[in-house]
Parts: structure tokens; C-alpha cells; sequence
């Protein structure tokens, strides 16, 4: 599963790896807005699409694990809300986020998008990348699966250096997801 709220860019690439890869099926795209970009080419794409709203609030838990039904792996990409505990207890070790930076630095509260690398580049760090870790109760604190860096050079905004940043998301995801099945 793959919980996507916007852009999509993570859900499309992984998504893409996992279709052309023979042992893995893609077993559904839960989609809290059926208009977000990435939700609407995942369908023009001909993916399995799960309509999962946030509201009711009261059912969401319930219906998201309904939805879950079948499924074995879960990777979050740009899911913006907490996961409810439930769900991190039905898939502890099997659920997994990707975060825009190196971690355990530039994460937590008001740690996304843009804000990230603003940070980063505030704090004059010489290098940043992304981090995918396991989904624990505390928000961007499970156990680190992989890391990737790339530089941050002095001519870096904000914006070149997040197009940086998401080019490597692209290409760890996947290694991450592949690593955390074969138990590496
Ligand atoms: C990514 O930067 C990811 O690290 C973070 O949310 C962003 C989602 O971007 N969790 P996209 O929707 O995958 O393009």
C-alpha cells in the first residue's frame, strides 16, 4: 500500500518499480483525495486506487484497515497525517516512511516540504539526502532503513536543493523496500 495525499512523485516511482518487478505486486494506492495529481495518474496508469477519506473521523481507522486487507507492505509517501496506532501495530516492522533529509536531524513537528530543506540550508549543513525508516508511534523516530546524500553547495536554494533531494527519494525507495523484504 501506498498512502499519497499530493504530487505523488514517491507513489508513481515506487509504484512503477513494483509493477516491473515479477515478484511483488502492487496491491493498492490508498488515496485520501481522489483529485490530488498523483492519485489521478496512478489511475491513468491503471493501478489499484482506494478511495480513503479522512472523514469521518470517528471510522477512519476502520475503513483504512479494511482497506489494508491484503496487504503485506506499507509505504508511506507524502502521507500527511499521523498513522493511526492501529495501523502501526497491525504492520510494525512492515510499515515504512521516506523522509526529505538525514535524519534523525531536520524531522519532527513542522519538518516537510519546502521547510525541510530551508532548514538545512539555514543550518549550513555540507551535505543532506533522504532517510527511509520503519513507522513507529513517534513521528520520523523508527529505526532507520537506509540513507542517501547529496551535497549542499553554497549556490543551493530551498528549491534546487529539495529537486536534488526528491531525484534520490526516487532511487532509494525502492532499494529500501527490497532491502527491508529480503531482511538485510
Ligand atoms: C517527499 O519529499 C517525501 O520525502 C515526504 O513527502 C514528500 C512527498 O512528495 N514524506 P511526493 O508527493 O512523493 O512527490
Amino acid at each position: 500500500m501506498i498512502g499519497h495525499a499530493g504530487r505523488g512523485s514517491n507513489m508513481l516511482a515506487l509504484a512503477q518499480n513494483i509493477k516491473s518487478d515479477p515478484n511483488m505486486t502492487l496491491a493498492t494506492v490508498i488515496a485520501p483525495n481522489m483529485s490530488a495529481p498523483g492519485v489521478i495518474a496512478a489511475l491513468d496508469l491503471g493501478y489499484p486506487v482506494q478511495h480513503v477519506p479522512y472523514e469521518p473521523k470517528e471510522t477512519y481507522t476502520s475503513r483504512l484497515l479494511e482497506a489494508l486487507n491484503e496487504v503485506e507492505w506499507v509505504c508511506l509517501a507524502g502521507f500527511m497525517k499521523l498513522v493511526p496506532i492501529a495501523v502501526i501495530q497491525r504492520f510494525r516492522g512492515r510499515i515504512m516512511n521516506i523522509h526529505p533529509a538525514l535524519l534523525p536531524k531536520f524531522g519532527g513537528k513542522g519538518m516537510y516540504g519546502i521547510h525541510v530543506h530551508e532548514a538545512v540550508i539555514q543550518a549550513q549543513e555540507k551535505e543532506s539526502g533522504c532517510t527511509v525508516h520503519h513507522v513507529s508511534e513517534i513521528y520520523d523516530e523508527g529505526e532507520v532503513i537506509l540513507k542517501a546524500t547529496c551535497p549542499v553547495l553554497p549556490e543551493d536554494t530551498p528549491e534546487t536543493l529539495a529537486a536534488k533531494v526528491l531525484k534520490l527519494e526516487h532511487l532509494s525507495y525502492f532499494r529500501a523496500l527490497q532491502k527491508v523484504i529480503d531482511g538485510e
